[in-house]
């Protein structure tokens, strides 16, 4: 079936999505950006993949991220963007920045892994043809390696920027001493640390525990925060049992066990509060971690046009009373 031409919406910029600096970088990230883990793979619908990333393009998301292994099935994902930047999204490449990133399971062998320089080399130049592009904006190290010299990995984040392939670097899930050794490090090398992607959302507070929010902060990176909607937890979609389809429902990164009663009476109380303030949970959970600058960028999953329309309404209310705030911690459990 031949697809209709797709024109970007030309309000696109007026839609009431705002942008942030990424730390002390020239970079604006859109507060929203849209993550392809689940959903894009190659399991899924690819007419709701496009429109997925057509509605969320023209409603001022502009940033797309992904990593070697989003699908299923591994690289899936990638191709799935890549058909799509083939067939409508070439003439905005500008207009995007899109990430990639490696450092979990890829391919068989001793290569296909982790943090040593022959493997994440090899890893991007394979993104950039899944994605038809000959750049991305991010590329990101996905995780710390204990096992690798942090210099070698570190260096070939350097080299991806000398060589063009990627233009900034960043770091995902590293703990906060070798985040600062990162963060040295690529400054002393002339790439200065983009962002931090770490997970961080209403229920898990690990990495303002940890510091590491506020050492990116200081170290003049960007945090941007994955699994803002704690894999969809935080939303109404668990408030009446486990839908069909749902992630809950597949089991493999949401086990069905965490949704038990007592989460549910929770997330009910959670929901009230967020009527109370005239949003819906998904609109309150993203606005919580929007509510000051330390967070650039949250970064969401979704599986439909509608839930991308829901969530995009919480720019419309970032600002939390202190009372608010306290309720929402005292429901948790903070
Ligand atoms: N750096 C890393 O190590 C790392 C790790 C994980 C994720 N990430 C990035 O972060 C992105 C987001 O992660 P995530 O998918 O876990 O994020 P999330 O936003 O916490 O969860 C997304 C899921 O929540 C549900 N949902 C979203 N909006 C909803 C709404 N309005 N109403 C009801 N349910 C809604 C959907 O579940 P259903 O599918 O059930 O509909 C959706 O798939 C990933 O795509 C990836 O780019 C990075």
């Amino acid at each position: 079936m031949i697809n209709p031409p797709y024109y970007a919406s030309d309000s696109r910029y007026n839609n009431g999505m705002k942008y942030e600096r990424c730390g002390r970088s020239g970079l604006l990230l859109p507060r929203i950006s849209l993550g392809l883990w689940h959903n894009f793979g190659d399991v899924n619908s690819l007419s709701n993949s496009r429109e997925m990333l057509h509605f969320a393009f023209d409603n001022g998301i502009t940033c797309f991220d992904l990593a070697n292994n989003y699908g299923p099935s591994y690289g899936s994902a990638e191709e799935t963007f890549g058909r799509i930047m083939h067939g409508s999204f070439r003439p905005y490449r500008d207009e995007m920045v899109i990430t990639t990133k490696a450092g979990h399971d890829m391919w068989p062998g001793p290569y296909g892994n982790w943090g040593s320089r022959k493997y994440l080399m090899a890893s991007l130049n394979q993104s950039l043809q899944r994605m038809n592009l000959e750049y991305v904006d991010i590329f990101y190290s996905h995780r710390f390696d204990p096992e690798t010299p942090m210099e070698e990995t570190l260096q070939a984040l350097v080299d991806m920027v000398r060589q063009g392939k990627a233009l900034y670097v960043g770091i995902s899930q590293w703990p906060y001493e070798a985040s600062q050794f990162a963060y040295d490090y690529l400054a002393a090398h002339d790439t200065p640390c983009l962002v931090y992607q770490g997970r961080y959302n209403m229920m898990d507070r690990n990495k303002e525990k940890e510091g590491i929010v506020r050492q990116a902060k200081e170290n003049g990176v960007g945090f941007t925060a994955f699994s803002p909607l704690e894999q969809g937890i935080l939303t109404d979609r668990y408030l009446n049992g486990i839908p069909e389809g749902s992630r809950a429902s597949i089991g493999k990164f949401l086990k069905p066990e965490r949704i038990t009663p007592e989460l549910v009476a929770k997330l009910e109380r959670l929901n009230a509060v967020a009527s109370k303030r005239g949003q819906t949970l998904t609109q309150m959970s993203l606005a919580w971690l929007l509510k000051d600058c330390s967070v650039a960028s949250v970064i969401i999953g979704s599986s439909s046009v509608g839930q991308i329309r829901d969530s995009l309404g919480c720019l419309n209310n970032l600002s939390f009373s202190q009372e608010e705030l306290r309720e929402i911690d005292e429901i948790l459990g903070i």
